[in-house]
């Protein structure tokens, strides 16, 4: 979560408020009606599979977009608010949501995973294929960067570190969105190249999830091209 940019301080307070109960209800609710959308009503998948598999999909979503906005807000997402401590507030509830939902995710994604649900990551011998395996590997990896920059949220670890370190771990998420692009790539680049097979023309939650945590990357790359200039 990217607090680099304002202070190497923990904002204080509870980060359950009414202006991030907003940030959840726009982003958790946009991911899981998009999920139902394209899975249950546009696609044909069974009702019966909404509680974990298609709940899986919409948290993974709302995983990267959260992870995506903690490194967007008061960059690319202008922020209005006369009040910096509720930016920081929010930036750091995007940051432990987007872990939290990630966590659950990688929880779920263990209890589904069986050649039923994901044949395409299984050789005929019933074990993981390269593209299997490779694109689980990420997203431990991917999982692992997430914890990096959160665990120095904690209000000690800026004074522990020092600033510098202490920012440069928060620069950690980066590569947490660089892996979840290659998670989505090794998952989903196949479903990408065929259009016409998707329902209703709409793109699948990876296409989503790679673009979402390219954003940032992209966001960053920018400012420091401009700063070299
Ligand atoms: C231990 C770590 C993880 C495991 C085991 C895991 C597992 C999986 C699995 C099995 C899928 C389904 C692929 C498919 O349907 O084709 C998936 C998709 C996905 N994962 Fe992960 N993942 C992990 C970490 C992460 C992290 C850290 C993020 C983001 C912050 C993430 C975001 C996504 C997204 C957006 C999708 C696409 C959802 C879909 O189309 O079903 N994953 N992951």
């Amino acid at each position: 979560m990217n607090l680099e940019d304002d202070t190497s301080q923990s904002p204080e307070g509870r980060l359950w408020r009414s202006v991030t109960t907003k940030w959840f209800g726009v982003i958790f609710g946009t991911a899981l009606a998009y999920a139902i959308l394209r899975y249950h009503i546009a696609g044909d998948v069974s009702w019966t599979q909404f509680p974990l598999f298609i709940l899986n999909k919409a948290m993974s979503l709302a995983a990267v977009a959260f992870v995506a906005c903690s490194y967007l807000v008061g960059r690319v997402i202008r922020w209005h608010n006369e009040d910096p401590q509720t930016k920081l507030v929010v930036i750091k509830f995007c940051g432990l949501m987007g872990l939290s939902l990630a966590a659950i995710h990688a929880l779920c994604s263990m209890c589904l995973l069986t050649p039923a649900y994901y044949a395409k990551f299984y050789g005929p011998d019933g074990r993981l294929n390269f593209t299997g395996g490779l694109g689980l590997a990420v997203g431990v990896v991917a999982l692992w960067a997430l914890v990096v920059p959160a665990i120095t949220t904690l209000p000690t670890m800026p004074k522990a570190l020092g600033g510098i370190r202490w920012k440069r771990t928060q620069r950690v998420g980066y590569l947490c969105l660089g892996l979840v692009i290659a998670h989505m790539v090794a998952f989903g680049l196949k479903g990408w190249m065929t259009p016409e097979k998707w329902h209703w023309g709409l793109p699948p939650i990876t296409l989503w999830g790679a673009l979402a945590a390219a954003v940032p990357i992209a966001a960053k790359s920018w400012q420091l091209c401009r700063r070299q200039k």
